[in-house]
């Protein structure tokens, strides 16, 4: 019998052990599988000898037997609540923390010559309980209730799967109540709301609401289910164990007794400004944590100090909850409207009554797309929760359906009021048991996208399987062309200081603009007559009633700006003239080609090197490079073939823009091998391997791949279609081209010695003038710099060269002069 209770009593230990390693130390020690096994060796073992069960038996964490109702617990230590701080944020972020200077003073007030520390930590957002351990084992859980009295919720807090059942290390304290949160993690909540959704249920508004929901579950079988997170932020009461003098002593105690603390999120400080670093950044942390937190709570460290500073009314003077602002607020759908982007991309935008959340006024949220707002059923009237976390786009995450602003009708049959009632609520009410003569049905219809883009008027169209829709309007609609140069101008396009997007929607509107070489075409009287016709005509866009254009625009009717009426207008031009030269890479992706990104433009431009060549590739070439699949190479060839957008690129050089030509750092010629462009040729299936084969059957030549009458017969049906032998035509000419010794080039190729390097020019050179120099080593490939650091690869020194020779010197820099520059451009 004795070896029976040994087993129980060890299998207790070694489950509780994992557990703790899996979830709360996130370090499991052995697989789900062996937990599992022992666990119902366990739950055998117990149901044989039940008078052998541990206090401590995680067989207790799937639930007991339903509960009638709660009973009360009376907290010897009232759980009290904290006073709030808020720091308003301006417009550019900046924070006020005048509220938390305030607490500090008083805080140093009420202690007189000491200077205090503060612990700052996560101010979780979910369920204060307290656990009451007696003997290392957990005897109790309570909810605050009013915080003097709550509801003993044990059994439900067992199955909680991080809270030891019994507490952990040598320095057991008799008795402890241990203080803490119970929240649900945002990964466990969007599942279980996955589910509820699922089995039709009504899912969860947050997962405050779900965690609330489900401890207060009367039958624990059920809280089991659902996952729920502890984290200790205190020590309410304790007899023997270790004695902490300070705050963050008590949380490593609570640490080293088996809890889990937020780790990297709470820390202590001996200064205010330090804490507020910590708040700010936790801020902008806040959107990535695995939980939700509604801000932070700061603490002075020292538990003497903590009992001098004492309480004023329901809370301590030595704490303080700094809040976030809200991420979540309630406000109503005035219109939904859509925004057509530079892809004709059609998003449904929910116009709303302006409200302040996430630390700023948002009167637009996204609704995604139709069928999302058609999911979350978004009408306009309704009264919804809009969210903005970090600097994500406020979006609209549900309605509250009690607001729904309803009409009451005369009956009519059910199928006619079956349009938009899909929510149960409402269908409720449209279809009732007993005939009736009214009923309430919603004020609003539900949303459809219109079939027209309200911009351009053409067809609003939705390719099978695709979330979004597309105005098919092209560079017909002035919304696309807005947005497309919108793009084009932007920061990391072109560039072009001065021409913000309110003046390019100005451009567009009036028709002044049409494509990106217009605006190189652009002029002071028509830029003026931009603004004056603005002026004339109140965007209904702005509710202020201002013509919707940038600050820049507007300061032109105060008395400065006057003296220089036309300003802002040169700073435009100056603008455009500047950004003439782009590097290749940002031009590609200035031309807002679909499923070309910054990444796979600069791919293009070190493959290529020059505008003109990137314009020529075939789709098998572009096929080749790295990160560029089948669908992106695609959409370059298809954009580089259609007339009007080589049109366009022609205008832009006729204009004056000039895209930088750079040395090819690609090792294009491995890319091209004749086996991969071959097993990349649109519409001829087949591997690499095969494709080799081809290729040397074909004499290893694109001639003989053409004309040769004695390859395979997949390969001459596919070269029969007169578009493919025009493909492998242009491959011809395309390869013959390229700058690279395998595939037969021109001459600018890659000096392997001098390519990606980088070189500082000093001093005089005997022959050659600097910007010729620095012309030869670019077209070789490298790069000339200004000022030599560790990065620096060679100096060329020349006479009278002077310090930066020194540092070359000092760094151990190869030092080069002119013949053995020369030497080493040699081809
Ligand atoms: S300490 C006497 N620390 O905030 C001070 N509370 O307004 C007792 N809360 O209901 C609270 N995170 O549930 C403390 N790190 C934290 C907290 C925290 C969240 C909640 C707690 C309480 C409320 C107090």
């Amino acid at each position: 019998m004795n070896q029976i209770l040994q087993k129980i009593q060890n299998f207790t230990a070694l489950l509780n052990r994992y557990a703790y390693e899996y979830y709360t130390l996130d370090a499991p020690s052995v697989p789900d599988a062996e937990y599992d096994r022992l666990f119902r060796e366990l739950e055998a073992l117990e149901r044989e000898y039940p008078e052998h069960r541990q206090p401590d038996s995680p067989t207790q964490r799937v639930g007991g037997a339903a509960l009638a109702g709660f009973e009360t617990v009376r907290h010897e230590v009232p759980m009290l609540s904290l006073n709030n701080a808020f720091s308003p944020q301006d417009e550019n972020g900046v924070f006020d923390h005048a509220e938390m200077y305030a607490f500090d003073e008083r805080v140093r007030g009420g202690l007189g010559a000491e200077t205090p520390e503060y612990v700052i930590e996560p101010k979780f957002d979910g369920l204060a309980v307290s656990l009451l351990y007696r003997d290392g084992i957990l005897v109790r859980a309570a909810t605050r209730g009013d915080g003097t009295s709550g509801e003993d919720v044990t059994q439900n807090v067992k199955t909680i799967a991080n809270i030891p059942l019994r507490l952990h290390g040598n320095h057991l304290p008799e008795l402890i109540e241990v203080r803490g949160e119970v929240l649900m993690l945002k990964a466990d909540f969007a599942a279980l709301n996955q589910r509820q959704l699922e089995s039709r249920q009504k899912p969860f508004a947050n997962p405050r609401n779900a965690a609330a929901g489900s401890l207060r579950q009367l039958d624990s079988k059920i809280t089991a289910q659902r996952k729920l997170h502890f984290f200790a932020y205190g020590i309410a009461q304790q007899q023997g164990g270790l004695t902490a003098a300070e705050h963050i002593q008590e949380l490593a105690y609570l640490d080293g007794l088996g809890f889990s603390l937020p780790k990297g999120h709470y820390a202590c400080f001996s200064n205010i400004a330090a804490v507020l670093a910590f708040y700010e950044q936790m801020q902008a942390e806040r959107p990535d944590l695995p939980y939700e937190i509604d801000g932070m709570v700061v603490k002075v460290n020292s538990l003497a100090q903590q009992e001098t500073l004492g309480f004023v009314s329901r809370a301590p003077r030595w704490a303080i909850a700094h809040k976030f602002p809200a991420e979540e607020a309630l406000t109503i759908v005035e219109a939904i409207d859509v925004q057509v982007g530079r892809t004709g991309a059609v998003t449904p935008v929910a116009r709303l009554q302006p409200v302040f959340v996430g630390g700023v006024t948002v009167t637009n949220a996204t609704l995604h797309n139709e069928g999302e707002t058609q999911r979350k059923d978004v009408r306009v009237g309704d009264t919804v929760v809009v969210r903005r976390a970090g600097d994500v786009i406020p979006e609209v995450v549900r309605v509250v359906w009690e607001r729904r602003p309803m009409k009451t009708i005369d009956t009519v049959p059910a199928a006619t009021l079956s349009d938009g009632l899909q929510n149960d609520l409402f269908a409720d009410a449209a279809m009732p048991s007993e005939p009736v003569q009214t009923a309430q049905v919603p004020l609003y219809p539900q949303y459809r996208l219109p079939d027209a883009c309200p911009i351009c008027g053409s067809s609003i169209e939705r390719e099978e399987g695709e979330a979004v829709a597309r105005c098919s309007g092209g560079m017909l609609c002035q919304a696309q062309r807005a947005q497309g140069l919108i793009h084009f101008a932007s920061r990391k396009m072109m560039d072009i200081d001065g021409l913000g997007q309110k003046h390019i929607e100005q451009l567009v509107a009036q028709d002044l603009v049409r494509h990106f070489a217009d605006l190189y075409r652009l002029d002071i009287p028509t830029l003026q007559k931009m603004k004056e016709n603005a002026d004339a005509m109140p965007s209904a866009n702005e509710p202020d009633g201002t013509a919707g254009l940038s600050d820049s625009l507007k300061k032109t009717s105060d008395g400065t700006a006057k003296k220089q009426p036309t300003k802002w207008a040169e700073n435009i031009l100056a603008g455009l003239e500047a950004s003439k030269q782009p590097d290749l890479a940002r031009f590609l992706f200035a031309l807002g080609i679909r499923h070309v990104g910054e990444r796979t433009a600069k791919v293009l431009a070190q493959a290529f090197g020059s505008l003109e060549n990137v314009r020529r590739a075939p789709e098998p070439v572009l096929a080749c490079l790295p990160d560029i699949g089948t669908v992106v190479a695609r959409s370059i060839a298809q954009f580089f073939a259609q007339n009007e957008q080589q049109a366009m690129i022609d205008e832009l050089l006729a204009v004056g823009v000039r895209p930088k030509e750079q040395a090819v750092t690609l090792p294009l010629a491995q890319y091209l091998a004749p086996e991969r462009w071959i097993a990349r040729l649109p519409g001829f299936k087949t591997s690499e391997n095969k494709a080799a084969a081809l290729w040397d059957l074909a004499g290893k030549s694109i001639e003989g791949l053409i004309c040769d009458k004695a390859l395979p017969a997949e390969w001459q049906q596919w070269r029969d279609i007169e578009t493919n032998t025009v493909l492998l035509h242009t491959m011809c000419r395309f390869l013959a081209g390229m700058p690279s010794e395998n595939t037969g080039g021109g001459s600018d190729g890659l000096h392997a010695a001098a390519a990606g390097k980088t070189f500082v020019l000093t001093g005089t050179l005997p022959t050659l003038k600097r910007d010729e120099a620095q012309a030869m080593i670019e077209a070789a490939g490298g790069k000339v710099s200004g000022s030599v650091s560790k990065k620096t690869d060679f100096v060329v020194a020349g006479e009278a060269a002077g310090s930066k020779l020194e540092k070359a010197n000092a760094l151990g820099i190869a030092v080069l002069d002119e013949a053995a520059l020369l030497d080493l451009l040699k081809p």
